[in-house]
């Protein structure tokens, strides 16, 4: 399939042949796993296919950045160790000590750990903001200092919505760029980059891997002035994926389209019992009328999502032995799998914002709902719910 051919084509066949063109030599349908750090050049620097040592460059890598780059709409993809590394990395292509960013005030706990206390004692500033609220967004830039603004769509674990194009002619006549997480939605039910950001960013681990088998993190742009930046960054620091989980990465991506219409389908059933049950106090999720950002969400997104939070009516010690009560749903963080999943995000992921403004309400349970039975799913909430 030729390169003009695939930029034609449909998500589904961009996620399975992008990247990649069946192995020359064998015709292997795969990417090969190249295990290997270092490449025979024909001489002084004549590299082949400009491979040289793995930390700048690997085939098997390269297939996977080739493919996300494709299924985002971007022009380059790069592939790190985990979304966390990924950030790291951008933080630091983008931006230099006293520059400002703009932050969602509900952000994963862990990206907000890395802002504020690795980013912030190396220099950089940060406000955060509802993101949710185009208003409070533009309150919290700094003109002449705001180099980014940094939205998760929907949010981790409030499933806020961000209007995504809003915030970029926001970010953009401020003179700031607009970074959009989109782990959350996946590149399947959301493009930011098509719809005026200008980084997009993931956590790999999540729906793009999709199997709870590995941890990765993508970065993807179109502009070819800040690849080049974030590709300097990458090999400069390092924080690469390796062959084997760029290969289980790509793997995932391909199947990426059927697995998260399931996903869809089963957050749709478990919504509709949730909401029609007394022990709940509160569901979220942005297919719901009542979402607050459910306008937007339909604009912007293909479908709602996996992801569903909701609050429980008998407060946090309800919520917590909900969570130790499922069994189908797994105690556990990440999200994403194939698997459904269930936690307390005060006490587990969200752990390290209690006490700051970022904090979670005590009662909150989230769901990562997976691909098993719809059936099962729900009987299972309507077991831990007690
Ligand atoms: C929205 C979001 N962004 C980034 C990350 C960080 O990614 P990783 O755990 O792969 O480092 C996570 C992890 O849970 C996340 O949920």
């Amino acid at each position: 399939m030729t390169q003009e051919h695939r930029n034609k084509s449909g998500f589904e066949t961009r996620a399975i042949h992008a990247g990649y063109e069946p192995d020359p030599t064998t015709g292997a349908v795969n990417p090969p796993i190249v295990a290997s750090s270092t490449y025979k050049q024909d001489g002084v620097g004549g590299l082949r296919g400009g491979y040289e040592y793995s930390r700048s460059a690997n085939p098997t890598r390269t297939a996977l950045e080739g493919a996300i780059a494709a299924v985002e709409e971007g022009e380059r993809g790069f592939a790190f160790a985990s979304g966390l590394a990924a950030e790291d990395t951008l933080l630091r292509s983008l931006m230099t000590p006293g520059d400002h960013l703009v932050f969602p005030d509900d952000a994963y706990g862990g990206t907000f750990r890395l802002v504020d206390k690795v980013a912030r004692p190396w220099g950089l500033d940060y406000t955060p903001a509802a993101i949710h609220d185009v208003s409070a967004v533009a309150e919290a830039i700094r003109p002449g200092h705001t180099k980014l603004v940094w939205v998760e769509t929907p949010t981790n674990p409030l499933l806020n919505i961000a209007d995504i194009a809003a915030l970029a002619n926001l970010a953009h006549a401020a003179g700031a760029l607009l970074v959009v997480d989109n782990t959350f939605a996946s590149p399947y039910l959301q493009q930011p980059l098509s719809l005026g950001a200008d980084v997009v960013v993931h956590s790999t681990t999540k729906y793009v891997g999709g199997h709870s088998d590995v941890v990765g993190g993508a970065l993807v742009v179109r502009d070819l002035e800040l690849a080049s930046k974030i590709g300097f960054h990458q090999n400069a620091i390092g924080g690469v994926a390796g062959p084997f989980d760029a290969f289980l990465t790509h793997r995932g991506l391909k199947t990426l389209a059927v697995r998260m219409d399931r996903h869809c389908d089963n957050a749709q059933r478990v919504v509709e019992f949730l909401s029609h049950d007394s022990r709940v106090a509160e569901v979220i999720y942005p297919g719901l009328e009542s979402h607050p950002g459910h306008a937007v969400a339909s604009r912007q997104m293909k479908r709602y999502g996996g992801m569903v939070s909701f609050r429980v009516a008998g407060g946090e010690s309800q919520a917590l032995a909900v969570c130790e009560r499922a069994e189908v749903f797994t105690l556990g963080e990440s999200l994403g799998g194939v698997e459904s999943l269930i936690e307390h995000p005060g006490r587990m992921t969200h752990a390290s914002v209690a006490g700051t403004d970022l904090e979670v309400p005590a009662d909150l349970v989230r769901l990562s709902v997976g691909i098993e039975t719809a059936d099962d799913l729900v009987a299972d909430l309507d077991r831990a719910l007690g």
